[in-house]
């Protein structure tokens, strides 16, 4: 029997890139290769990397950087890298560091095999297309190994929003739905593997149309699967929470009461310049229609301060919004000119002063987060059990809100979900206590 050569996959950006690398190693597998969880023994090295801001894709480089003398101790070693900085920069990452063998965009990495195969010819390869054929068609068997209880299935990809600062559009092409038949396929075939709860991805999840009724639809089919307990989806676009999709969080049980709904500022001179095509009153509105239809949802969303020309109004409006919706969890970043978008042609915010207002709004943001934290003390939630603790009979797992939970003197298994009393809130999690 031949030894299986090694695959180190190092994973950058949003969940869509976790769930592609799953698939990566997937594809990989029917080439001889089994992952490993160091770079030191690795035969193949893929960086499955994130294009959104500046300093990600410089990440990417030093990282490059720091591999290259591996391919001195192991000259058959394989260096590739995937995911948006390959589709954006393409050839250009070979000319930057020719240490690099192989560059594979987000829509193309089904082709992986064959690209291996060239590798093992002594050739480069390359392929930033957006292929006509659907790559999860060319994925179609994933193997039967046993799975952690919560899964990521990316049901949409792509994103036709064109904000003025964003490079996914580009990096991730066009939306495009996957068919539903294939995503309840995937996900009975998941839970077979002991998944209980799915995530489902998209960059505009909400956008997905591959199912009558669109995402709400696709919710609802899902629900009807046997031994799937949980749905989430992320990322949605307050545009498309269509009135079925609202209802669906008041009617499936299944769907969980966490919603990640980006609204990027509350300044509505900003949210225009931005492309973002609502205001920051048509988004409270939003929040208020959603809340009544699930009370005790807990919000999420996305911000970028000093975006060009925002003013100290602005971003006195951002802080504002942020007060009136009160976050459960918000993720804020500082503005970042992407090169071809339409706004890096804008004149830039003072960056001291950016880094101010992304210092208020982070402080502004987690006093919320602890309020809330502390006021899940003494309520009762449901846990889904995912591992073990470092303590003695402590067992970890998530929260219906998707807080981190560990659960004292607990005897259910991972994948059961367990009914406990939140009894203490520390800074990033909660302790409970089995009921
Ligand atoms: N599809 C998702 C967002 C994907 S990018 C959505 O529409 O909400 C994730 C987040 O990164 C964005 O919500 C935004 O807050 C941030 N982001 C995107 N481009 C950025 C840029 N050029 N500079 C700073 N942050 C950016
Ligand atoms: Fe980027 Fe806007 Fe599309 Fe989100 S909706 S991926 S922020 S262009
Ligand atoms: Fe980054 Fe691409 Fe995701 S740019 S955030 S990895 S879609």
């Amino acid at each position: 029997m031949t030894t299986p050569k090694k695959l180190f996959i190092k994973t950058y950006g949003c969940q869509m890139n976790v769930y592609d690398s799953e698939r990566m190693a997937e594809a990989m597998g029917g080439q001889g290769y089994v992952e490993t969880k160091s770079a030191d023994d690795a035969d193949m090295i893929l960086l499955n990397t994130c294009h959104i801001r500046e300093k990600a894709a410089e990440k990417v480089y030093s990282e490059l950087g720091r591999l290259k003398p591996l391919k001195a101790k192991n000259p058959d070693l394989k260096i590739g890298v995937a995911g948006c900085v390959a589709q954006a920069e393409g050839e250009e990452i070979m000319r930057r560091q020719p240490a690099v063998d192989l560059v594979v965009g987000p829509q193309s990495y089904h082709r992986l095999p064959a690209m291996e195969e060239r590798l093992r010819m002594g050739k480069t390869a390359l392929d930033t297309d957006f292929p006509e054929e659907d790559k999860f068609e060319h994925l179609k068997s994933r193997p039967k190994a046993k799975r952690a209880p919560a899964a990521f299935l990316t049901v949409q990809e792509g994103c036709d929003k064109f904000c003025a600062f964003c490079v996914v559009p580009y990096t991730r092409g066009a939306e495009v739905s996957r068919p539903a038949d294939r995503v309840l396929e995937e996900a009975r075939d998941l839970v077979e593997r002991g998944v209980r709860e799915v995530t489902l991805l998209g960059q505009n999840v909400n956008a997905y149309h591959g199912h009558e009724g669109g995402l709400s639809g696709l919710i609802r089919a899902l629900a009807k699967v046997d031994g799937l307990e949980r749905i989430r989806y992320t990322t949605s676009h307050p545009n498309d929470m269509e009135d079925d999709l609202i209802a669906a969080h008041a009617d499936v049980p299944e769907l969980m009461p966490y919603l990640h709904l980006p609204v990027q500022s509350g300044s509505d001179r900003i949210l225009k310049r931005m492309n973002r095509s609502h205001t920051a009153e048509s988004y409270l509105r939003l929040i208020e229609r959603i809340r009544e239809a699930r009370p005790d949802i807990i919000m999420s969303g996305d911000f970028i301060v000093g975006f060009p020309e925002e003013t100290d109004a602005d971003f006195e409006a951002t802080m504002e919004l942020v007060r009136q919706v009160k976050y459960g969890y918000a993720y804020s970043f500082k503005y970042s000119t992407r090169p071809g978008t339409p706004a890096a042609e804008r004149p830039l915010v003072d960056p001291d002063v950016a880094d101010d207002r992304l210092q208020r709004l982070q402080a502004l943001i987690t006093d919320h987060q602890h309020e809330i934290q502390r006021s899940m003390v003494g309520r009762d939630v449901s846990v889904l059990i995912e591992r073990a603790g470092r303590e003695a009979g402590q067992m970890l797992g998530k929260s219906e809100y998707l807080h981190s939970v560990h659960v004292e003197n607990c005897d259910a298994a991972i994948g059961e979900i367990a009914r406990v009393r939140i009894v203490e809130a520390k800074t990033n999690s909660l302790t409970a206590q089995l009921l």
